[in-house]
């Protein structure tokens, strides 16, 4: 076993923590991409800069959850998780590529899992290395594997989306009701941030209430609803916003109703990885975020 020091994430590792998770997702993504699919890309600048901030708005929420493991004090690899409510959520967990399968992962996740020993529930999205999966299934996570839709769009099959508007801080307490009701814990400060970086589109009608954060290329990047009808509404108007090829990641068996959407769109279907879940069922009408859950 490697000699790795475990300490807290301080603001200073930030930039550093992002290139090395850059550069540990881009290895894995090369060494798993399938034949059919083009070459894995490095992040975008952009995406690197979301990045950063996501994480800085983790150590602002709940700094304790956000740990680094040093060799001869220099990073080698770092878990970064928070909690909300009773619900512990792993958001990034990487060591540096050469390092790794030498236990510092192990020593990392026991860091960041006893910050949420006070919670009943757990969630993450896995990649499918094989390393993440043995540690993610000896700390007790259920695995479900991850679908995700991808394609040229057929805009012709797009319906009216009726009863969604643009969304506002004045939904926060509505969305936390819908979390709760879905996953089990709301997102809390997390919908804020979100707000900061995604469109947020809302339905809250009679019959079902929902929510979807969107990315500018119409990617869900988060959705929750009472009801499957009102999720397939807010995917609707989610792919309504598309270019002319479309992503839908995180998909779980149990919402069919988002593969339903994505076929008749024209959209392939494909697998990657899993959603890691302790003490709880896969939430639906739900599409995860992949690090905030
Ligand atoms: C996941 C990760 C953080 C774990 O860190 P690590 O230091 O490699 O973890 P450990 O060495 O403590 O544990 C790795 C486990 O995989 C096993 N392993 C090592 N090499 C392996 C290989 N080539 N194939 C399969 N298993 C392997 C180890 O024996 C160990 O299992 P064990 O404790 O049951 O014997 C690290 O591997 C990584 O950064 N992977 C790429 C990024 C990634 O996928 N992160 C997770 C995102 S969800």
């Amino acid at each position: 076993m490697t000699d790795a020091r475990i300490r807290p994430m301080r603001p200073e590792d930030v930039e550093a923590a992002e290139q090395m998770s850059s550069e540990g997702f881009l290895e894995v993504d090369r060494r798993l991409a399938r034949r059919d699919e083009p070459d894995p890309e490095p992040r975008s600048a952009e995406r690197g800069r979301q990045w950063i901030d996501r994480t800085h708005h983790y150590l602002r929420t709940d700094p304790g959850g956000c740990w680094v493991a040093e060799v001869d004090g220099e990073m080698v690899g770092f878990a970064t998780s928070f909690t909300r409510e009773l619900m512990w959520i792993l958001a990034t967990y990487v060591v540096r590529p050469g390092l790794q399968g030498q236990g510092i992962g192990t020593m990392l996740l026991a860091a960041a899992l006893h910050h949420g020993r006070g919670c009943l529930r757990g969630m993450l999205s896995a990649s499918a290395d094989a390393r993440a999966v043995r540690r993610y299934r000896a700390a007790g996570f259920s695995l479900h594997p991850q679908m995700y839709l991808r394609g040229t769009l057929d805009r012709s099959a797009i319906p009216v989306v009726e009863k969604v508007r643009d969304g506002s801080a004045a939904d926060f307490e509505l969305m936390d009701s819908i979390d709760r009701r879905t996953r089990g814990a709301a997102h809390g400060p997390d919908h804020a941030w979100l707000l900061s970086a995604f469109r947020l589109v809302v339905s809250d009608t009679s019959t079902g209430s929902g929510y979807a954060f969107h990315a500018f290329d119409g990617t869900p990047m988060l959705l929750a609803a009472t009801n499957r009808r009102t999720a397939a509404q807010l995917l609707w108007e989610c792919l309504a916003g598309s270019g002319e090829t479309a992503y839908v990641p995180h998909i779980t068996a149990a919402n069919e109703w988002a593969i339903d959407v994505g076929l008749a769109a024209r959209l392939d279907l494909h697998q990657a990885g899993y959603l890691g879940l302790r003490n709880l069922r896969p939430p639906t009408p739900y599409l995860h975020h992949g690090s905030l859950l």
